[in-house]
């Protein structure tokens, strides 16, 4: 019951941010991380739970040396969870 209240009220936000890109959306182009992953597809097998969507992120960026703050980072997981990897969210 819990649970799917938060779903519905996550749906209805992520919703009502349907006008504007996500702030995900935007970092991943200004970073951007299809460089390499245009051809080294975003792969849900690969990365299986949110938790790890979050660290591969961090890891790239670390990498990368975007300078990327840890709610960017989020924001960026967040994006490419809806795009591609449709994990359910701790
Ligand atoms: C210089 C090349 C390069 C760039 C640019 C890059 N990555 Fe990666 N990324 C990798 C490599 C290498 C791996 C790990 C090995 C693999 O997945 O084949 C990886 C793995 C990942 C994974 C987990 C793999 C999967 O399929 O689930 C995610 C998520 C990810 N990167 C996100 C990003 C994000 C977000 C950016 C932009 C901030 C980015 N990467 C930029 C090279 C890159």
């Amino acid at each position: 019951m819990k649970k799917s209240f938060a779903l519905i009220i996550g749906s209805t936000l992520s919703f009502s941010a349907f006008a504007e890109p996500h702030p995900g959306k935007v970092l991943h182009e200004s970073a951007d991380c299809m460089k390499c992953h245009a051809s080294k597809p975003y792969d849900a097998q690969k990365t299986p739970t949110y938790e790890k969507l979050v660290k591969m992120v961090g890891f790239c960026n670390d990498n990368l040396n975007t300078g990327m703050f840890e709610d960017e980072v989020a924001q960026l997981a967040d994006y490419l969870n809806q795009e591609y990897y449709k994990h359910p969210k701790p």
